[in-house]
């Protein structure tokens, strides 16, 4: 495919505008620009996002939709809903959007097309399976080999069979059963393994296996170490039955590993295991906040779905949020993404984005393999504030490099008598304007012109440092659901923007398969083969020295 001239021209203007914004001054663009609420300020989903402290100026955003035209943005889009194959290195399609689609397809930009049919009723029946499963165990009804009710759940996976699972079931904590504990194990780091199921009863412990291809190094050895603990606290192989669930696309493999058809959840590999949440590898949250609730997730993802599929370029959240972003890497070079919830429950909401920007975009050619023009997927770090604020807001604040912030802000339920809930959302507002005003650091009394001048110096924040605000009313299923499908629609428009691959992952592995030729060469019992680079080899023998040393 050969780049239109049209993309080639919307590309050449943005750029041109990117390398004289360094001045931008946010303030004169609230000020001057009398429309800028009303094209910066979206409610999709039952989330409120404002866009109004970036330093975008309108001539800008105006330049960065044509692009978003001239990439086909919208003919991406409805490709990805008709299920082609929009992941084409594997060609393979990236189908979340039908596992929260309540229906078959209906209608211009709902999900419809050759290769969604059929798929509505299959996710239809996984979903009643999982909701009977999760119905029995919340009830009691579902009792381990010794015929005691589960109290404790372990979910084993990792990368994205963990990350979402984890934000959802924290994210959703006000709605989980009080009887179930849910624990994540994702590291295979032994002591990892040890936190977990620390004063787990094995008679009482559902163990759940989540792995796309079932082959993943951390999850295999966990799950082996699992059944282990299971042999130890008195489940033999058949009582397993009652106490370890798969979650898979690799069916077969699952039953290899010993599970009965029963005991696997499938899922098709045309979910992406970054957007996985929504298919069977969200079974410790249905376990745990109940299918209801879980429906109403689904619900949440759904609308913004159709947001993104009928809201106009100019006035679609996960479209701007991506221009937004994109912008920022040309303007700003060197920035990162900062994401801070201001709100406990959305803790884990930075590291499940990091894999889903981050593997999603981290890629270096386009579709024709050649390489890309400037920087893909920017840094994204961050974590809850206001612990944030007593840490790297500092470098935010007065720093050298400029990191535009994501306000992810939920709204405290009613107030609590020490004032908590207000306290945290008048920081969220309180680090949004000193980002953008700064001050100018004069102190009276300060002394002497000289001893002011150079107090001043130090105190000053210059401002006009970008921001984003994503406002939830409250953090309910719905909203949780809507707030994790925009930032899954931000990040694929980033991708055709940029026109790579969003949905594959090879340079994942590369590492893992490292890792198994390394592993060998640990065991001290074995000569180290003479092709081991030196520098590998004396690093092996020392560590070798150190195991053999101590066992
Ligand atoms: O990190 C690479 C990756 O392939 C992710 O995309 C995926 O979420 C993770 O590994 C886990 O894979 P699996 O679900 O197959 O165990």
């Amino acid at each position: 495919m050969t780049r239109n001239a049209d993309l080639d021209t919307a590309w050449r203007e943005v750029a041109q505008l990117a390398r004289s914004a360094g001045e931008v001054a946010i303030g004169r663009l609230l000020q001057g620009e009398p429309d800028r609420g009303r094209r910066l300020r979206i409610d999709a989903a039952q989330l409120h996002l404002d866009l109004t402290r970036q330093r975008l100026p309108g001539d800008a955003l105006a330049a960065l939709i044509g692009l978003a035209e001239a990439a086909r943005v919208e003919m991406r889009r409805d490709a990805m809903y008709a299920g082609e194959p929009v992941n084409f290195t594997e060609g393979r399609p990236a189908l979340h959007v039908a596992l929260r689609a309540p229906a078959p397809s209906e209608g211009p930009g709902e999900a419809s097309g050759p290769a969604r049919d059929g798929i509505a009723g299959e996710v239809a029946t996984t979903l009643e399976r999982m909701a009977r499963f999760s119905d029995a165990v919340r009830s009691g009804a579902w009792r381990g080999a010794t015929g005691r009710p589960i109290s404790d759940i372990v979910h084993v996976g990792i990368g994205g069979s963990h990350l979402g699972p984890q934000l959802a079931c924290e994210a959703l904590a006000a709605y989980a059963h009080p009887r179930l504990q849910c624990r994540f194990l994702s590291n295979v780091d032994p002591q990892a393994f040890d936190r977990a199921v620390a004063g787990c009863d094995p008679a009482t412990t559902l163990a759940i296996v989540a792995s796309k291809s079932w082959h993943t190094q951390e999850t295999a050895r966990n799950a082996l170490a699992l059944r282990r603990w299971f042999a130890a606290g008195g489940i033999d192989q058949q009582g397993l039955q009652r106490h370890l669930v798969g979650v898979t696309a690799n069916v077969d493999a699952a039953v290899a590993f010993g599970l009965a058809e029963a005991s696997i959840f499938p899922f098709r590999d045309w979910v992406g295991g970054r957007y996985s949440l929504w298919s069977a590898i969200g079974l410790p949250v249905m376990l745990s906040v109940g299918p209801e609730h879980f429906r109403d997730m689904l619900a949440g993802a759904h609308a913004m779905d159709r947001h993104f599929a009928q809201a106009k370029l100019a006035g679609n959240a996960p479209v701007l949020l991506a221009l937004v972003s994109l912008w920022n890497t040309m303007a700003l070079p060197g920035s990162t993404e900062v994401v801070v919830p201001y709100s406990d429950a959305l803790r884990s909401l930075t590291a499940w984005l990091q894999q889903l920007q981050m593997e999603s975009n981290g890629k270096r050619v386009d579709r024709e393999g050649r390489p890309v023009e400037g920087p893909t997927a920017p840094v994204v770090w961050g974590g809850p504030g206001t612990d944030a604020q007593h840490s790297y807001f500092q470098a935010l604040h007065q720093g050298t490099g400029v990191h535009p912030v994501d306000f992810v802000v939920v709204v405290p339920s009613g107030r609590d008598p020490e004032g908590r809930g207000d306290a945290l959302l008048a920081n969220a507002l309180a680090q949004r304007d000193a980002l953008l005003y700064g001050r100018d650091g004069a102190t009276p009394g300060a002394g002497d012109d000289a001893r002011a001048a150079w107090l001043a110096a130090h105190r000053a924040c210059p401002g006009n440092r970008p921001s984003s605000l994503i406002l939830l009313d409250r953090l309910d299923p719905a909203r949780f659901g809507a707030l994790l499908a925009l930032y899954e629609h931000k990040t694929a428009v980033l991708g055709w923007l940029w026109d790579i691959d969003s949905f594959d992952q090879w340079g994942v592995e590369l590492g893992k398969l490292l890792a198994s030729d390394i592993e060998p060469l640990l065991d001290p019992a074995r000569e180290l083969p003479a092709d081991v680079a030196p520098d590998l080899r004396a690093l092996l023998e020392r560590i070798r020295g150190v195991r053999g040393g101590s066992s």
